[in-house]
């Protein structure tokens, strides 16, 4: 399994503040699986990806990520985690100082066995991929809302991550950029066998998660 999940509880906030927002959250993540996570706005969704990316620290429960514990977590497998897996947030969160090429390359930070050429071309080719070639060199501010979003992905991608982590990566495109995007990280799943796990592409009406019957993680509203 790339990710097992046992009875999460997750709450923010303390004594009279404290919130419960996962209650037993239980599922299983297979090599090559698209995954759909949905549910309500505040339902806990960018939580649970937080929690699985070790970007926060599962409290109770138990849960594995590429065979490392994420209870009671050692720092160098957060770490290693985190070079594992590739995020794709709901705002491209680009720096907007640094060109496309720029923000791509700099994820090889984490990954200084690969020399600074092959960095180079690696991100060269993963925005070709993704329809990019003609803006390497283009800073955010003059890419539109798809083409941001496409270099975040490429930036998830370039490292050849086993997991990606995708938090509501169309919220912000156009219906047919988020087509475009949703279609781009499935052949990514098929072609590597790498999982995806996203929060909510099943938006505005039409099944953006193939419809061929994956799994589904439902999380419920929060009751106040
Ligand atoms: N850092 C935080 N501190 C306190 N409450 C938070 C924090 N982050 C999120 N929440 C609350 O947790 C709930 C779930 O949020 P979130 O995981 O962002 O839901 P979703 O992504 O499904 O919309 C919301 O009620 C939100 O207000
Ligand atoms: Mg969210």
């Amino acid at each position: 399994m790339i990710i097992s999940a046992r009875n999460l509880n997750f709450a923010f906030g303390e004594g009279d503040l404290r919130k419960q927002i996962l209650f037993n959250v239980s599922f299983d993540v297979a090599p090559g699986e698209v995954v759909l996570l949905t549910g309500p706005s505040g339902s806990g969704k960018t939580t649970l990806l937080t929690l699985i990316g070790g970007l926060r620290r599962t409290t109770e429960g138990e849960m594995t990520v590429l065979s490392r514990p994420m209870h009671h977590a050692r720092k160098e497998d957060l770490v290693a985690n985190r070079r594992d897996i590739g995020f794709i947030f709901q705002q491209h969160n680009l720096l907007e100082f640094l060109s496309a090429q720029k923000n791509v390359e700099l994820m090889f930070q984490l990954h200084p066995e690969v020399p600074a050429g092959e960095a180079r071309a690696r991100a060269a080719e993963m925005l070709t991929k993704v329809g990019l070639g003609n803006r390497l060199d283009y800073h955010p501010s003059r890419l539109s809302g798809g083409q941001k979003q496409r270099v975040a992905i490429a930036r998830a991608l370039v490292t050849r991550p086993q997991l990606i982590l995708a938090d509501e990566p169309t919220a912000a495109l156009d219906s047919h950029s988020g087509r475009d995007v949703v279609e781009l990280l499935q052949s990514r799943a098929r072609d590597r066998g790498c999982p995806i796990l996203n929060g909510g592409w099943e938006t505005r009406g039409e099944s953006r998660h193939g419809g061929t019957g994956g799994t589904v993680i439902r999380l419920h509203a929060v009751r106040v």
